[in-house]
């Protein structure tokens, strides 16, 4: 028997009832339900009905997800930890750092808020922490490049922007870093579920990746993935689930197991984790290039027809250089969300532009009522001004 046929997008669509009416485009802010995940939360609660405890059947679980888990990033189960969410994950890494001879983290401003508090965080402890700005693709490389030196500790990442939809040249940066002896930290929210996403590949020493968005999970879980869990000291923030043998009970002893598992802390948010499982078993029905192709046509119709339509779409314009996202400018952003969402197109308002983001289940037909209803809404309003800057 061969291997089982790859979910073309339709059939992926008609997983999730519920965009059978209405236009979805906000994955970068939530993934869609859909039935795997009433399954999951069923079989979860129905592990509650066994004569004992749930929790050998929340263990199987949690094995399952951990393997499932490395299969999709195409990494070895014993360098993924599970953590509560993605801020816990960067902290975890922070925290295996010194800085006294090798201050500096450089990150970006185009960092998720939470990620770049956790490193500002650890001037308490000496670090040093420099941004990355810009406005295109090229900018953000050289402002990496030239940050990068023999004081740099970690370089911190994000895979795909969540304010501008850009996808960052992770793997020159890593390059790098690596060579000025620095440490690479991927965020890989905005990207993970949309495209293939494989650590080995981009080079990165962390990634770190949540499963409420793209990979249609639940929030209360996010993965940290480690080329080599050793490096550096031990992790600060610790619990049992972080010990050699998390069943071992000994209170005097402090033990780190060898892989990542060091990284975790105590019990994991049980109906994050059996939705995280169900989503990673949909996605073993897809191809993630036939994924990536798909959300890559999309997002470069929508920004060729809203940029010709006169938007300002702060999103690059090289296919190289996008996520499964476009940010169109608005400084009326929540205003213009709500008006979109009234008419039965969910999008994402993140400061002052609007994200419309694209996975799997979406279609040409999302475009187009998109830009149709965005066209109505500066028919009846006007385009905002003209220059809006990200930056
Ligand atoms: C790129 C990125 N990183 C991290 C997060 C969330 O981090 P946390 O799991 O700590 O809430 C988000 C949420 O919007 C995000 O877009």
């Amino acid at each position: 028997m061969g291997a089982p046929l790859a979910l073309a997008a339709e059939a992926f669509r008609a997983k999730f009832p519920a965009l059978a009416s209405g236009c979805y485009l906000a994955s970068c802010s939530f993934g869609a339900r859909a039935g795997h995940l009433e399954q999951a939360m069923d079989r979860m609660l129905r592990a509650m009905h066994h004569p004992g405890t749930p929790w050998a059947a929340y263990e199987e679980e949690e094995q399952a997800l951990r393997r499932r888990a490395a299969a999709f990033f195409g990494v070895r189960a014993t360098q993924l930890a599970l953590l509560p969410n993605l801020s816990a994950a960067a902290f975890q890494v922070a925290s295996t750092r010194r800085y006294a001879e090798r201050p500096k983290i450089v990150t970006t401003d185009l960092e998720f808020p939470s990620v770049a508090h956790v490193w500002l965080a650890q001037q308490a402890r000496g670090a040093d922490v420099e941004y990355v700005t810009g406005s295109d693709p090229a900018q953000w490389l050289d402002g990496y490049l030239a940050a990068i030196d023999e004081r740099t500790a970690l370089v911190s990442v994000p895979l795909v922007s969540y304010r501008n939809g850009a996808r960052l040249p992770v793997e020159a940066i890593a390059e790098r870093a690596h060579a000025a002896g620095a440490l690479v930290f991927v965020d890989a929210y905005q990207a993970a579920g949309t495209m293939p996403v494989m650590p080995a590949a981009l080079g990165c020493d962390y990634l770190a990746t949540g499963t409420y968005k793209y990979l249609l999970g639940l929030p209360g879980l996010a993965f940290l993935y480690a080329r080599d869990a050793q490096q550096g000291d031990a992790p600060q923030l610790t619990g049992w689930f972080g010990r050699v043998d998390p069943f071992a009970f000994d209170p005097y002893r402090l033990d780190f197991a060898a892989g990542a598992q060091r990284y975790e802390t105590g019990t994991p948010a049980v109906p994050a984790l059996y939705a995280a499982n169900a989503a990673l078993a949909l996605f073993e029905s897809v191809a993630m290039e036939d994924v990536a192709r798909h959300v890559g046509a999309l997002v470069q119709a929508a920004h060729a027809r809203l940029t010709a339509a006169g938007e300002t779409v702060w999103t690059p314009a090289a296919p190289a250089a996008q996520g499964p996202m476009v940010a169109i400018a608005d400084s009326h952003a929540e205003r213009l969300a709500a008006w979109l969402l009234e008419r039965g197109v969910a999008v994402s308002p993140r400061g002052a532009c609007i994200r419309a983001a694209f996975h799997f289940y979406n279609s040409r037909a999302d475009v187009d009522t998109l830009c149709e209803a965005l066209g109505q809404y500066r028919r009846q309003f006007g385009l905002p001004a003209q220059g809006l800057s990200h930056a």
